[in-house]
């Protein structure tokens, strides 16, 4: 597939991390255009990749075949609208903005616009992300397959069947590390109860959170069975594991991912 020419809109984080992965997967720096205000900010990026920056979302867009809306969900509307007389050529848009649907992008873009809307996570940030992917039906297959490529280079990426399925995605990826940060904190809280320092709890849960994420990534074996494997009868990590569940650990999960589906959808109510 050639390079195709990409324009941010918008130069914080999330844009910055997927420009940085891009970029390390050989895409050139001429083809990247950023957007933004700040002219501080743009001076910084074009110091620190080498691509072309603007103030003029406008003059961003123009000539891109891929648009990328990395705003605050708060400016996706006003940006969309000033962007939609430079669409003529049918680029494709991409939106990461959290809680914006398909149905108001297509009224401020236009309603022929191909729009893919997503749900990354903040590992991209360290070029280890997980994403969600829905397109609309005007997007077409080779359309599918550049966000692909560009997803796929901040981690990976999957498409979804429907659009609600981006709640479903906030739970389980998009607010997740979130979860995972809490029980490290949790974990590093009760080491150091139990006479660790600081330095060495945080080193060894950071370790095992990582060497139990790659276990289960490179065995093709379910996260259960791995779990009986290092569950030994009446050995010390099984007292662990029935306090959990005896604490209703898998209810308070389901709790706490079904709150989050339903604030996801409040707040695309309110967006
Ligand atoms: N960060 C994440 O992990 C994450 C995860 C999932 C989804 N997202 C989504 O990604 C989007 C961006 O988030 P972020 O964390 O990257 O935010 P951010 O760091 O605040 O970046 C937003 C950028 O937009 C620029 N901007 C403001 N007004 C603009 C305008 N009118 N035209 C063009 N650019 C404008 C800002 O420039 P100035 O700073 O100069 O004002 C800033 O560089 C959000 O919609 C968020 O929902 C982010």
């Amino acid at each position: 597939m050639s390079k195709p020419k990409i324009a941010f809109i918008g130069g914080g984080n999330m844009a910055t991390s997927l420009i940085g992965g891009i970029l390390d997967k050989g895409h050139p720096s001429s083809h990247i255009t950023v957007s933004g205000p700040t002219e501080e900010k743009l001076f910084r990026l074009n110091q620190k990749f080498g691509i072309s920056t603007t103030k003029d979302n406008s003059i961003a867009a123009t000539g891109a075949e891929v648009i990328l809306l990395s705003v605050k969900p708060k400016m996706v509307k006003s940006v969309s609208l000033e962007l939609s007389a430079s669409l003529k050529h049918r680029p494709l848009v991409i939106s990461v903005a959290a809680g914006i649907p398909l149905s108001s992008l297509q009224k401020w873009l236009g309603k022929d616009a191909p729009i893919v809307r997503c749900m990354p996570n903040t590992p991209a940030l360290v070029q280890a992300g997980a994403t969600g992917l829905f397109a609309n039906t005007v997007v077409s297959r080779e359309q599918c397959g550049l966000a692909t490529e560009i997803f796929n280079a901040v981690g990976v990426c999957c498409w979804l069947e429907k659009e609600e399925d981006i709640d479903a995605v906030t739970a389980v990826s998009g607010s997740a590390p979130a979860y995972f940060f809490l029980f490290m904190e949790a974990m590093e809280k009760t080491g150091i109860e139990l006479g660790l320092s600081q330095k060495v709890a945080r080193k060894l849960i950071l370790q095992t959170a990582l060497g139990a994420a790659k276990m289960a990534m490179e065995n093709d074996i379910e996260p259960a069975e791995l779990r009986r494997r290092v569950t030994s009868p009446a050995g010390t990590t099984e007292a662990a594991i029935n306090t959990f569940l005896e604490g209703d650990i898998l209810g308070l999960f389901n709790k706490a991912m079904t709150s989050c589906v339903k604030r996801a959808k409040e707040l695309a109510k309110e967006a």
